[in-house]
């Protein structure tokens, strides 16, 4: 595997060892190594680390906000397609809209690692698209790693984008971009053949240099087994409280998504109440003549005004 500038080999054992990172920023600046550190149960550590903490963010001000709250992992996620393009599914956002999804996402991002999910489409047909594609995240958008769907059969893939310095975050479980071939969006792994199944994707992943593995919408046991095998960090999202960490899609977290509410989408904040409000209290302040006040007003010079006025008809 070769090094690319600003890059630097990890040696030790497996999956370090096959593995592209970036080297340490310094600054509290969450990469790809600090990631790997976080992985519950090495051996090296005397103490539990803490989980890790990943939202999605989709636009620059949320970026800001959720950075500065010390949110670990931002991950520009395809669910974009559904919570703010307003799409049933995940499947027709584009690589030009997640691109420049990601540009907005990485210019209020200081400290957490940026994290790009490739969209439906861009990883399916051509190997040496696939990485043309998750380079333009990189070069272009100023991710600093891709996340894509599938497990066993994703493992040349992920091992190509590997070898291009690309670190990538794997996902298995309900794996969005599969709702077809899923007839919905529906747990997985609940049979012991399913969740065998799940457990081969999950060493694949680990196997290809993948640097984490999102598990979504799974049994809370299966994660747990999953998360107990790996030397990679696991990061659930409806996969319980044993993942090594946990993600959410922002929308649902603040109460700005509609439709059905998934059981682990934990809800911390109403703002969609507090924008219906505050947008019917504009209405009404508007109808009404209250604004804007006068102090909400600019103003000529005195004489002028005067003259102004005068001159109403
Ligand atoms: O697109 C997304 O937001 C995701 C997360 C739910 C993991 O893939």
């Amino acid at each position: 595997m070769g090094t690319a500038m600003g890059c630097i080999p990890i040696q030790g054992a497996a999956p370090e060892a096959v593995m592209s990172v970036v080297s340490s920023a310094g600054n509290g600046k969450i990469t790809v190594p600090s990631i790997l550190e976080r992985k519950s149960g090495v051996s090296s550590q005397k103490s539990s680390p803490a989980k890790i903490t990943c939202l999605t963010a989709y636009d620059y001000p949320t970026a800001r906000l959720l950075d500065e709250a010390g949110v670990d992992v931002l991950l520009v996620g395809d669910s974009l397609a559904m919570v703010v393009l307003g799409y049933e599914s995940t499947l027709p956002v584009t690589m030009e809209e997640m691109l420049v999804c990601t540009k907005a996402v990485r210019r209020g991002t200081k400290h957490a690692l940026l994290v790009a999910d490739m969209p439906y489409g861009s990883y399916h047909s051509d190997p040496a698209e696939a990485v043309r594609h998750a380079l333009r995240f990189v070069k272009e958008a100023g991710a600093e790693a891709v996340k894509l769907e599938g497990g066993e059969r994703r493992l040349d893939l992920i091992a190509r984008l590997v070898d291009a310095e690309i670190p990538v975050m794997g996902h298995i479980g309900l794996t969005p971009q599969s709702v077809n071939a899923f007839g919905g969006f529906r747990v997985q792994g609940k049979t012991e053949a399913a969740g065998d199944q799940l457990l081969r994707d999950a060493r694949a992943v680990e196997a290809a240099g993948a640097f984490s593995i999102v598990l979504e919408s799974i049994p809370r046991e299966l994660a747990a087994r999953i998360t107990a095998e790996l030397h990679i960090p696991t990061i659930g999202i409806g996969a319980g409280p044993d993942c090594d960490g946990q993600v959410l899609v922002i929308h649902d977290l603040l109460g700005l998504s509609f439709g059905h509410k998934p059981k682990f989408a934990r809800r911390y904040a109403d703002v969609g109440e507090i924008v219906s409000r505050a947008a019917a209290e504009y209405c009404r302040d508007v109808q009404q003549g209250s604004f804007p006040s006068d102090e909400e007003s600019y103003h000529a010079r005195a004489e002028h005004a005067a003259t102004l006025f005068a001159q109403r008809k």
